[in-house]
């Protein structure tokens, strides 16, 4: 059965991106414009997961919060935060709320934060928070996931940092969850920053907090990542994109355990377990001189590498075993069973975008599945048309460097080379953006 959501959202705009991404996912949404509306609509259309602005005109997400722990206490409630505002969503969380977002908000994150509410309500789990996030569940039993799982388990019971790195999908956020898990430390707070999504001038005030009167807009003093990490995690995620000028404040922090607010006179000492995730290779980075190699060192403690799913094996058959029934279940499908042609066509795809992309793929079969077998038909284009590779090859026709240079010249091509626009379409900032052209030796011919 489709999952309705209800958005409470003043900013047009930003209203109709969310309904139109989650429309495309297949959700039935319906939106609001301030929360007394969003009440109304509420009671009217009993929906599946809530997404609340917090600063609206008339009754805030506050307000909306305290309806639904009054009167609707199994519906996830998701706030949506401006930059500078993310305290106010911790404290909405410490007050039931589900989890947060950031705006501008990734798309990517809205659809997984969405899902994972979905699942929980489904698996009557009831809801968690930021203090205890959830490890999720990561399947795979094969030996190079066996020996990901022991690093967990390991590193979870350390204070030392740790680097984890991978390609797009590969299970990053879940796995550093999955270590804060393992801390030992029920109930601390687990904080993500994502570093590539915040612009500079808000990334040192986001980790290290302000004091009012610091610079323009800083009218309240705000507590950073950091501090609102402590005792907890802190994850660091996309820290390629960390701009070159906030790595000494960043390692000097790391290093002495403390940080000094913007504008403030005095240090504060932080107990925080820090983990850095990213999909770029930060040694290469360090050689170019985009990324500092006494941070990079510091970061890189301890070093947990996440294999692509095309080098998991076995793990595939278990990925998708384990989606299709829990998308049946969530969809209200009778149980789902695929082919061997099919199950053999995902196994020859390289999955660029890995476990995420195997996800998507198979939620979008579900939904369109009309009897009990998943056929070849039933398979996106880009997985159906591939020609089989032999057993134990390498793709011959997949480079993954060069598909990637392609489509970043023809995106450049399209924008008129324009490299803000660009980045934004590929969805990645202007630095990485800026790296990739030098790896790849991209320039304008004129
Ligand atoms: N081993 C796994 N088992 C089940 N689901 C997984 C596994 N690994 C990843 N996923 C799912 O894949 C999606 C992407 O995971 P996650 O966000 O942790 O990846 P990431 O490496 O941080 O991605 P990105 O580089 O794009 O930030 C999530 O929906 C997650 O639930
Ligand atoms: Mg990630």
């Amino acid at each position: 059965m489709e999952k309705r959501i209800l958005i409470i959202e003043d900013e047009e705009r930003m209203c109709h991106l969310l309904k139109l991404v989650l429309s495309k996912e297949g959700y039935s949404v319906k939106t609001a414009r301030d929360g007394m509306e969003g009440m109304i609509l509420w009671q009217m259309m009993k929906p599946d997961v809530v997404l609340t602005d917090l600063k609206m005109p008339g009754a805030d997400g506050l307000e909306v919060l305290d309806f639904r722990n009054r009167q609707f206490q199994q519906v996830p409630l998701i706030i949506l935060t401006a930059f500078g505002t993310v305290q106010s969503a911790v404290t909405a969380m410490k007050q039931g709320a589900y989890d947060y977002l950031t705006k501008p908000v990734d798309h990517n994150q809205l659809l997984d934060v969405i899902a994972r509410a979905v699942a929980d309500i489904q698996n009557q789990k009831g809801v968690s928070h930021i203090c205890e996030p959830q490890t999720g569940q990561m399947i795979g039993s094969s030996s190079v996931m066996k020996k990901v799982y022991d690093d967990i388990a390991l590193i979870g019971g350390i204070r030392m940092s740790v680097l984890i790195t991978g390609e797009s999908g590969t299970g990053k956020e879940m796995v550093a969850k999955a270590i804060h898990g393992h801390s030992g430390r029920p109930g601390s707070p687990f904080i993500r920053v994502n570093c590539a999504a915040i612009p500079r001038d808000l990334l040192e005030s986001e980790l290290f907090g302000h004091r009012r009167g610091a610079f323009t807009g800083a009218v309240h003093d705000r507590e950073g990542a950091f501090i609102l990490a402590d005792g907890g995690t802190l994850l660091l995620d996309e820290i390629g994109d960390l701009p070159l000028d906030l790595q000494p404040k960043l390692l000097h922090a790391v290093e002495e355990k403390s940080v000094t607010p913007v504008g403030a006179a005095k240090a504060r000492t932080v107990d925080v377990k820090i983990i850095a995730a990213t999909n770029h290779n930060l040694e290469e980075m360090v050689e170019n001189g985009l990324f500092r190699s006494d941070l990079y060192y510091r970061l890189n403690t301890f070093h947990l590498p996440l294999p692509p799913l095309r080098d998991r094996g076995r793990d595939l058959i278990e990925i998708v075993e384990y989606y299709l029934d829990r998308f049946c279940r969530e969809q209200g499908h009778r149980s789902l069973t695929i082919s061997a042609e099919a199950l053999k066509l995902l196994h020859g795809y390289p999955w660029p975008g890995n476990v995420r992309e195997l996800r998507n793929v198979l939620e979008r079969v579900v939904l369109s599945c009309k009897n009990g077998t998943i056929t070849t038909e039933m398979l996106p284009e880009k997985i159906r048309c591939r020609t089989p590779t032999k057993k134990g090859a390498a793709p011959p026709s997949f480079n993954l460097p060069s598909q990637e240079k392609q489509l970043i010249v023809a995106v450049l091509e399209q924008h008129d080379w324009n490299q803000s626009e660009s980045a934004r379409k590929l969805g990645i900032s202007r630095n990485t953006l800026r790296y990739r052209m030098k790896k790849y030796d991209i320039c304008r011919m004129q």
